[in-house]
């Protein structure tokens, strides 16, 4: 049996990057900054270990720009739909609420914060409960304010940090079909045991409730993402020319890194009768590779 541990968890504002507001916060096990911008996650990184979240050097930290790495909310639509304005929703760029701060006796911090109410959002209410301690875990609940059925999609765009993207292999989808963004979102099936990277990836994985694992051969790292109430997980990596083309994204970061997402995307989008919620949860933990 673990011990609870004496040390409680601490929450600080910080000078942040940019004009915006974050909290660092400190746990016996870890350390995580999160941005009122965008309710964004930027850093998370349990002690001894290389951060778990994948953050852009070259990233903009300013309002109405998303911020480059750590988790993006994605929210209410994924991708550029031709009747929405702005790619991923706009839920990435505003300034949530700080609502309420928790130190549980384990010693694990849980912030609860909330998307205010503006014109756009104003059928949703919006809740994000962020539980930093050994792992980190976040939870998206939406509720339905309308009087009639609302369909939405949300996903958790999670960068995570890689030694080396040729290193690497995402398990746990094989037999999943996915549509592939690359090719018009052509239906496909997953093949392989393991997805590695040789290439440009942004694949959509439909009806995938189960977790998925990255394997880093180079920083002997087991990073496992466990979900609830996600149907969808997208997999991505810019590769050479596209992260060339990205202003907030440095030319080789795409070594570094590879985005496992959870959500409810496409065919796997949500839909919620009045007054109904839904909660997209994942537990992101990390160990060490047999
Ligand atoms: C991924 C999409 O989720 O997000 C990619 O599958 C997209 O197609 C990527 O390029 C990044 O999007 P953005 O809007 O943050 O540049």
């Amino acid at each position: 049996m673990t011990k609870a541990n004496p040390q409680l968890g601490k929450v600080t504002f910080l000078d942040a990057q940019g004009d915006l507001q974050a909290m660092e916060v400190t746990t016996p096990w870890s350390r995580a900054e999160v941005y009122l911008h965008g309710a964004h996650v930027t850093q998370f990184q349990r002690h001894g270990e290389p951060p778990l979240l994948f953050l852009s050097q070259c990233s903009r930290f300013e309002s109405g720009a998303p911020i480059r790495g750590g988790i993006p909310i994605i929210f209410p639509w994924f991708g550029k739909p031709a009747d929405k304005l702005g790619q991923h929703g706009f839920v990435r760029n505003r300034d949530w609420e700080l609502k309420e701060v928790v130190s549980p006796a384990d010693g694990s911090v849980i912030l609860r914060l909330i998307l205010p109410e503006a014109n756009d959002s104003a059928d949703y209410g919006v809740e994000y409960v962020v539980t930093i301690g050994n792992a980190l875990s976040a939870e998206l609940i939406v509720t339905n304010r309308t009087g009639h059925k609302l369909s939405f999609e949300n996903c958790l765009h999670t960068y995570f940090t890689v030694g080396d993207v040729n290193a690497v292999a995402v398990t746990g989808l094989k037999g999943v079909e996915y549509l592939d963004s690359l090719e018009n979102r052509q239906r496909k099936t997953e093949s392989d045991e393991a997805i590695r990277f040789t290439g440009e990836v942004d694949r959509i994985y439909i009806n995938s409730p189960l977790a998925v694992e990255i394997r880093d051969e180079t920083f002997r790292r087991v990073i496992r993402v466990e979900k609830e109430s996600s149907l969808t997980t997208v997999v991505w990596n810019p590769w050479i020319a596209k992260a060339k083309a990205m202003s907030d994204y440095g030319d080789d970061e795409y070594q570094r890194m590879v985005c496992v997402e959870s959500g409810n995307v496409a065919v796997n989008e949500v839909t919620l009768s009045p007054g109904e919620a839904s909660r997209l949860k994942v537990k992101l933990s990390s160990g060490a590779l047999s």
